[in-house]
């Protein structure tokens, strides 16, 4: 069935449907494609050099550098306004966290590094958490089940799933391990631009929101907490969230594409 026809089915069924924007075409695909093959290569070089002792100032250079060796764009720089090529936080710090010379990591540190690479105008998102030396054992799992959540989500993605679908997954997943979920920050569409229509919860009910065409491109990207979900944003930045409580935060970002047949993984 095309476009215009699927709309029809579901709008006829109650259903919210994606704009014809969202559906990406064979060549933006291709695009997005191969920015996530380098935004992967990218992250997978951070996994091979962060270490304890090195500052985050240190991973921005390492993510500059890869980027523009494989013929990338690093998309957080100066995006509204973004001062680095990466996003990098640690521990409570939930997401949107700047890299700086003075941060060091240290024996224990849980951190995400969260890498969007532009490729001939195309865009992917995804990032990683990576546990420096040894873990307090709760931070540890806390990482596993945001990365379960995130995995059991894409699992259950087919064409013509429901958008809320998505976050009741991870919600569920987070909560039977006695875990909560951000709710404010959520996945975005993504490819022609950083960020694009429809926001991706992370929470939700069953069976309810948007029916997910073939052709849609986005980010799940789960900020699971350890404690309360409530977050702040750092005042002095505005750009740094942190848990309110103190506690762990961990997050795991793919960007991923929905197909005739299923799901793909565009990067990881
Ligand atoms: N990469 C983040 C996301 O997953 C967005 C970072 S915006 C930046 O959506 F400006 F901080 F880079
Ligand atoms: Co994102
Ligand atoms: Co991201």
């Amino acid at each position: 069935m095309n476009y215009e026809d699927l709309v029809k089915k579901y709008t006829a069924l109650g259903i919210k449907t994606p704009t014809k924007k969202m559906i990406k075409t064979e060549e933006q695909i291709e695009g997005i494609r191969q920015a996530g093959i380098i935004n992967t290569k990218v992250l997978d070089y951070v996994a091979a050099h962060i270490h304890a002792g090195m500052s985050t100032e240190e991973i921005d250079q390492l993510v500059a550098k890869k980027t523009k060796e494989l013929g990338g764009i690093c998309a957080p720089l100066n995006y509204e306004g973004f001062p680095k090529s990466v996003c990098t936080s640690i521990n409570d710090a939930v997401c949107h966290g700047i890299p700086d010379p003075h941060t060091i990591l240290k024996n224990g540190d849980i951190i995400n590094v969260d890498c969007t690479t532009i490729y001939q105008g195309y865009y992917a998102d995804a990032s990683r958490m990576f546990m420096i030396g040894e873990v307090d054992p709760i931070a540890k799992r806390l990482v596993e089940v945001s990365k379960e959540c995130l995995d059991l989500a894409v699992k259950n993605l087919k064409p013509f799933s429901r958008l809320r679908d998505i976050g009741y997954i991870i919600e569920e997943h987070a909560k039977a391990n006695g875990f909560s979920v951000v709710h404010e920050i959520g996945g975005h569409g993504v490819g022609i631009e950083f960020h694009e229509d429809p926001f991706i919860y992370h929470y939700g009910k069953k069976n309810t929101g948007m029916v997910l065409f073939p052709g849609m491109v986005f980010t799940i990207e789960p900020m699971i907490t350890e404690g309360s979900r409530e977050v702040f944003l750092d005042a002095s930045n505005n750009w740094t969230i942190y848990t309110d409580d103190g506690g762990w935060s961990s997050q795991f970002e793919y960007t991923v594409l929905i197909t005739e047949t299923g799901v793909q993984i565009l990067a990881h």
